[in-house]
C-alpha cells in the first residue's frame, strides 16, 4: 500500500520546502481516520494531547477559547452536530498511528532528506471540525502536509518571510521559550494565498508559514503529517541567536529562509546553551 501516488511524490519532490501545493493522496478510507477510531484514539490518550473548543472562532484570538461542556471523544462522535473543533495532537504516542505516520512519512523521505537534511520528530495531529469551523492565524514549526481526509476546508497562507505578518520579536520569543500568538489584523489579509483542498487532497504548509483554516460547509477530518529536519532547527536556533544580538543591542538580520543554511548564528546559539549562557 502506498499513501501517495507516484505523481504526487514527483509534486512534493519538486515543490519541497519551501513551495505551497496541492498533492493527491490515499489516505481517506483508513480505518484509523473513522470517526469512532479517533474517538477510541482521544481516550486512551493523555487528556492534554487533546483540545478542543467551539468551532465559531473569529480569525484572530488572544488566549484559550472556553471549553465545550460535552467531552472531547463525544464531540467527534457527535461532530455532525457538536460545534466543535478538536485537535487530538501527538498521534505517534500510539503505536497504531505512529506506524502510519511513519509509513507516510517513508515514502517522502527520498525528496526531503537531500534538500533540508535529516527527519527529526515526525508528529501526527487529526483536526475533526464541525461545519464552517475556524481555525485563526497562527504559525507552526513543523515542515507539514495537511491531509484532507473528510471535507473540505479553506487554508489563507502568508509568506515565511514576511516581518509583516511573523515579526521577528514573535519569532525570537517562541525559539526562547515564549508564546508564539501572532497578532492578526485585517491588513495583513492582502499577502494572502488561499488553497482549498478536498478528501483525497494534500496541502504542504512550510515551516513557520503563517496560516489561518476555514472549514467547508460539512463535516472535515484532516490529519497533520509534520516533521523537523536539520534545516529547521537550524532556522529556529538562528532566531533564538538573534534574540541574544538583539538583547545586546544589536539588529540583526532576520534569518535565510531555505536554500540558506543559517548554520553560523545557529552555531553561536548552540555555544552559548552548551556553556550555560542561555
Ligand atoms: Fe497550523
Amino acid at each position: 500500500m502506498t499513501y501517495l501516488p507516484p505523481h504526487a511524490f514527483e509534486k512534493f519532490s519538486a515543490h519541497y520546502p519551501e513551495q505551497p501545493h496541492i498533492l493527491d493522496h490515499n489516505l481517506c478510507d483508513h480505518p484509523l481516520m473513522a470517526l469512532e477510531q479517533l474517538a477510541q484514539l482521544i481516550e486512551r490518550l493523555p487528556a492534554d494531547e487533546v483540545e478542543y473548543a467551539y468551532a465559531k472562532q473569529p480569525i484572530g484570538i488572544t488566549g484559550k477559547p472556553p471549553v465545550p461542556s460535552i467531552s472531547a471523544a463525544d464531540a467527534v462522535r457527535q461532530i455532525d452536530t457538536a460545534g466543535c473543533w478538536v485537535a487530538i495532537k501527538h498521534l505517534e504516542q500510539d503505536p497504531a498511528y505512529r506506524a502510519l505516520l511513519l509509513d507516510v512519512i517513508a515514502e517522502l523521505e527520498g525528496a526531503i532528506t537531500p534538500k533540508t537534511g535529516a527527519i527529526h520528530n515526525p508528529q501526527g495531529f487529526v483536526f475533526v471540525t464541525s461545519p464552517n469551523g475556524v481555525t485563526p492565524y497562527h504559525f507552526d514549526p513543523e515542515h507539514n502536509i495537511l491531509m484532507q481526509i473528510r471535507g473540505s476546508k479553506v487554508m489563507t497562507q502568508f509568506p515565511a518571510d514576511s516581518e509583516d505578518h511573523a515579526p521577528s520579536s514573535v519569532h525570537e520569543a517562541y525559539h526562547t521559550g515564549g508564546p508564539r500568538e501572532l497578532v492578526w489584523h485585517d491588513g495583513l489579509l492582502a499577502q494572502g494565498s488561499e488553497y482549498e483542498i478536498h478528501a483525497g487532497q494534500g496541502l504542504m504548509v512550510p515551516v513557520m508559514a503563517p496560516h489561518f483554516v476555514k472549514n467547508g460547509p460539512e463535516v472535515s477530518v484532516s490529519l497533520s503529517i509534520t516533521w523537523r529536519s536539520e534545516w529547521s532547527y537550524n532556522e529556529a536556533a538562528a532566531h533564538a541567536f538573534n534574540s541574544v544580538l538583539r538583547g545586546a543591542g544589536l539588529n540583526p538580520a532576520r534569518p535565510g529562509r531555505w536554500p540558506q543554511q543559517n548554520t553560523g548564528k545557529a552555531l553561536g546559539w548552540r555555544v552559548m546553551k552548551k556553556l550555560g549562557l542561555r
